[in-house]
């Protein structure tokens, strides 16, 4: 059986990386084989897409860190732009910080419309959570440090082994159950009302401070940056990860999250009353 599993992951935490390679290596499992491809760089991606040789594959795997409930805004564009893949079969999977909200749902959503049938899913692989909005308390959520576990790389190729047997089974039936729902705050966080409330991006930039490097440019998935020469933001949609203001060395880009810090403030009050 041939796989393939397209998968995103930011560079500074890799957690979806660490998954897809570990379900990759199960999938191997017996001689079968097994390719992964990293979706970086949006328009690339769909580029790379209208060429691809889908018919090469039976099985079709898709990985997306959880990003506001959601598959990242990058990859659901991306995703809307797959071919018809009738007669083919597919999994899902996502990493997250502990609330996947509504990912497979949203991605299954779009896949239904390409006639893919979705064999398996497991939305709780948990993964290291950085953001910048947790930046006045630490940087990251303590309960996901260190995540994914070697137990939970582990059950991921056991995930990659069961696939085969799943696959090649002309019987399988399609996989329904968690995705049908989506809650509350996948609901609220939509694509259009994160580009409202998260910090408008650069903030302040400090020319002084920016070198040129290009590093903001380069990690962008969505290229909102171009170098020209120091960094320009473009008025375009945007994933809202921040990580061009985490990757920064010279911390040049400086985004504002007094609203972010108070809300997470609030919400850790209530929780401990
Ligand atoms: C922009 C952004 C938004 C996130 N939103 C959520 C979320 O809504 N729920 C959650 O549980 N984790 C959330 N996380 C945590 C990531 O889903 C988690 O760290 C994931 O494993 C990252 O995968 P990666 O290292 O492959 O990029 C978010 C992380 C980022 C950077």
């Amino acid at each position: 059986m041939n796989s393939v599993i397209f998968y995103f992951s930011q560079v500074i935490t890799g957690n979806t990386k660490k998954i897809a390679e570990k379900i990759g290596e199960g999938l191997r499992y017996n001689n079968n084989s097994c390719d992964l491809i990293l979706l970086r760089k949006m328009k690339k991606d769909i580029e790379m897409i209208k060429s691809f040789n889908f018919d090469d594959y039976d099985l079709i795997g898709i990985g997306v860190p959880v990003y506001y409930f959601h598959p990242p805004y990058s990859v659901y564009l991306t995703l809307k732009e797959f071919p018809i893949l009738k007669n083919k079969k597919g999994f899902l999977f996502c990493t997250s910080g502990g609330n996947p909200g509504s990912t497979l749902f949203q991605i299954k959503k779009v896949l239904d419309k390409k006639g893919l049938k979705i064999i398996d899913g497991y939305d709780r692989w948990r993964g290291w959570d950085v953001h910048q909005m947790y930046r006045n308390f630490g940087g990251y959520l303590p309960a996901s440090k260190g995540h994914p576990t070697p137990e939970e790389l582990e059950e991921a190729k056991k995930f990659g082994i069961k696939l085969i047997e799943k696959a090649n089974d002309p019987n399988v039936p399609e996989k329904t159950d968690f995705w049908t729902k989506e809650n509350a705050s996948s609901k609220m966080w939509t694509y259009e009302y994160m580009q409202i409330w998260f910090p408008k991006l650069p903030g302040k930039f400090y020319e002084d401070r920016c070198t040129q490097c290009g590093r903001c440019a380069e990690i962008c998935p969505m290229d909102k940056i171009i170098l020209s020469p120091y960094p320009k933001f473009l008025d375009i949609p945007c994933n809202r990860c921040y990580i061009c203001e985490l990757i920064c060395p010279e911390k040049a880009i400086e985004c504002d999250w007094d609203k972010q810090i108070s809300y997470l403030e609030n919400l850790m009050k209530k929780k401990n009353k």
